[in-house]
């Protein structure tokens, strides 16, 4: 049998940082849990452009369709503010979301109870809280033809377009379907067929998909701003929510808030089976590349050791495993050792990156 493999992409400011602490989780697995992963890294975002030019070389595009799993850090920075947009380092990121097909983006929000009081909501309307979004992310707004900045009649014009077809409605649907039923059997769906056509195809496609193989599952609809205001005022009432790429882009850092901290954030985006039966998939965190505190230790690793909790998963098959290693995540804050993001008014000491990680190693060995 050959190991797994994975392709490590870290990227810009912070990314390196939480993903050397992945690889320190990645090697106790392959010592402790005989579950050795072959690892490759290179370059994406603002790193690959400053070596090659571009955001992401289409070589690092091609090891990237043969592994079984990439995990991604995050990518870019102020450095790249000012590149020309076809270059800019969110591009290198796209084209992976889009040449790997990873329409479904699973973005978990769960609050630990030790963290119910670090959200901006009071912690009984948080306490407890796990939902899943299911963002639809390779099509929509963030791909749609026409798109570009034009003059008409003597001004620039600024054009994108929204645009979705029924199966790839179906098929997001469908993912948030399957994933609805392992968890609470419930799914709301939201979009804004009030103002947009293509929101209303979203809603008959959804509720078609119910009709004809999801009965079991209790379908809501709902406007995405409504979507919005429910998920401060009640978020409890969610089980699973899936959306459009740009709903579902805003509507998650929303949710993300909800838990207290955007450094606890995973993330799963998953595509069609491979010939091995494993999805296409990459793995990274929610936060981006936090340029304010790169390279000064205070980065929280939770986000992107739980998106690796989510690889062994949706990858490798290892539910045991991976709820193995949200559990240490989850004693290590219970224990109160915790990155600045997480520190309380009353202080305490806050530990680094590396001694957070450390700390999950522990709590890992302690689990045994
Ligand atoms: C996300 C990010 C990306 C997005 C950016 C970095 C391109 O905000 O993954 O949510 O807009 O999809
Ligand atoms: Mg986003």
């Amino acid at each position: 049998m050959t190991n797994p493999t994975l392709l490590i992409l870290a990227g810009d400011g912070i990314g390196p940082e939480v993903m050397a602490e992945v690889r320190k989780i990645i090697d106790w697995y392959g010592e402790k849990r005989d579950l050795t992963f072959d690892v490759t890294e290179d370059l994406v975002g603002g790193a690959a452009y400053d070596k090659h030019g571009v955001p992401l070389h289409d070589d690092t595009m091609a090891k990237a369709q043969e592994v079984d799993a990439v995990l991604l850090g995050a990518v870019g920075g102020p450095a790249y503010d000012d590149l020309d947009f076809s270059v800019k380092p969110e591009r290198g990121l796209l084209r992976l979301r889009k040449e790997m097909d990873l329409y479904s983006n699973l973005r978990p929000a769960q609050c630990f109870d030790a963290l119910a009081d670090f959200s901006s909501l009071k912690k009984d309307i948080v306490a407890g809280l796990d939902i899943m979004i299911v963002r639809e992310l390779t099509s929509g707004v963030y791909f749609g033809e026409p798109r570009g900045i034009s003059i008409v009649d003597n001004e620039r014009v600024g054009v994108n377009t929204q645009r979705y077809t029924e199966s790839e409605i179906a098929r997001v649907a469908r993912s948030a379907f399957e994933l609805a039923r392992k968890r609470g059997g419930k799914l709301c769906s939201m979009e804004k067929a009030n103002v947009m056509e293509s929101g209303i195809l979203w809603r008959d496609v959804v509720t078609e998909v119910h009709a004809a193989d999801y009965s079991d599952i209790e379908l809501s609809h709902m406007y995405a701003d409504n979507g919005a205001m429910q998920l401060v005022r009640n978020p409890k009432q969610f089980d699973v929510i899936v959306t459009d790429n740009l709903f579902g882009d805003i509507l998650s850092d929303c949710a993300a808030m909800l838990t207290g901290s955007l450094g606890m954030l995973p993330s799963a985006s998953l595509g069609a089976p491979m010939a091995n039966g494993r999805p296409k998939a990459m793995y990274e965190p929610v936060h981006g590349s936090a340029p304010d505190i790169t390279g000064q230790g205070k980065a929280n690793p939770s986000a992107c050791i739980l998106s690796f909790a989510m690889a062994l998963r949706y990858s490798f098959d290892q539910g045991d495993e991976a709820t193995r290693l949200e559990q240490a995540v989850e004693k290590v804050l219970a224990d109160g050792i915790r990155t600045p993001d997480l520190m309380g008014i009353d202080g305490g000491t806050p530990v680094t990156t590396s001694q957070m990680g450390d700390a999950v190693i522990a709590a890992l060995e302690a689990s045994l």
